[in-house]
């Protein structure tokens, strides 16, 4: 059964943990579906690890659209979930809305997620919730923010995890259902977990969050680099690249067909 949005937090407190992953195209989104996890979060992440650039924020919203259309089309159970990538809400509520109304009325993807919890960021989130959309938020490591901020794990100065803390309480309170929590520290990310009555979903955040999510190419072995947070669970590229080999071998024997 799909998961509607007022079980989530159900789900939080009866310590079930939720289960997230990526897609970017049909078939990828139709096995992680059958395959039953809870939410499939169309991640602008789609940005490096489906069209190859070096980091999210050449991604464009029509894009983003393009990609979660295909998503839908192979997904029955799950929730889907759109990012909204870089400078489509940065300006502030006006253009959030308009971006993340086109996502709604454009996919059937029941909700979006955005980065950062500072005060600008807040308005938004509030804005899109009191205009009936729903939404994820994204604090910690935000990739969006790379050029100022990199990769590296947030919150092991005091000052940075009470203000990560503060700005998930403020998402929170600003009407976001759910929160990603990216490469902090666990025990702030226990903190955080604790605190909110809204589920935390965390990548690289440790065991203390209400779910997981990972990056679905990292996870199949797709990615030719991944962060040491994520496990590898299978190995696509070796089992294709054997796949490839082996018929090109057969048509250069004439073996195949
Ligand atoms: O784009 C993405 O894949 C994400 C996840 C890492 C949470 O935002
Ligand atoms: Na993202």
């Amino acid at each position: 059964m799909a998961i509607a949005i007022s079980q989530l937090v159900k789900r939080k407190r009866q310590g079930h943990p939720l289960v997230m992953l990526t897609a970017w195209d049909y078939p990828f989104a139709q096995l992680l579906d059958r395959a039953g996890v809870d939410l499939i979060l169309v991640g602008d992440s789609l940005a490096m690890v489906a069209l190859g650039h070096p980091t999210t924020l050449p991604v464009t919203l029509d894009q983003m659209i393009y990609h979660t259309q295909a998503v839908c089309r192979g997904v029955k159970e799950a929730l889907v979930v759109c990012d909204l990538p870089f400078m489509s809400y940065q300006e502030g509520p006006i253009q959030a809305l308009r971006s993340a109304g086109r996502v709604l009325k454009e996919t059937q993807a029941g909700a979006v997620k955005l980065e950062g919890g500072y005060p600008e960021m807040i308005e938004v989130v509030h804005r899109l919730s009191l205009s009936g959309i729903p939404v994820v938020g994204h604090v910690g490591v935000t990739p969006q923010s790379v050029h100022r901020q990199g990769y590296r794990r947030q919150g092991k100065a005091q000052a940075e995890g009470e203000r990560i803390l503060q700005e998930a309480i403020a998402l929170a309170e600003a009407g976001a259902f759910t929160v990603i929590l990216e490469n902090i520290t666990h025990d702030l990310a226990k903190k955080i977990t604790e605190t909110l009555s809204i589920p935390t979903i965390g990548i690289g955040a440790g065991p203390h969050c209400d779910g997981q999510v990972l990056v679905t190419s990292d996870v199949l072995g797709l990615s030719s680099w991944q962060p040491p947070f994520a496990k590898v669970y299978t190995n696509l590229q070796e089992s294709i690249t054997n796949a490839v080999k082996t018929f090109s071998q057969e048509v250069r024997d004439r073996q195949f067909p």
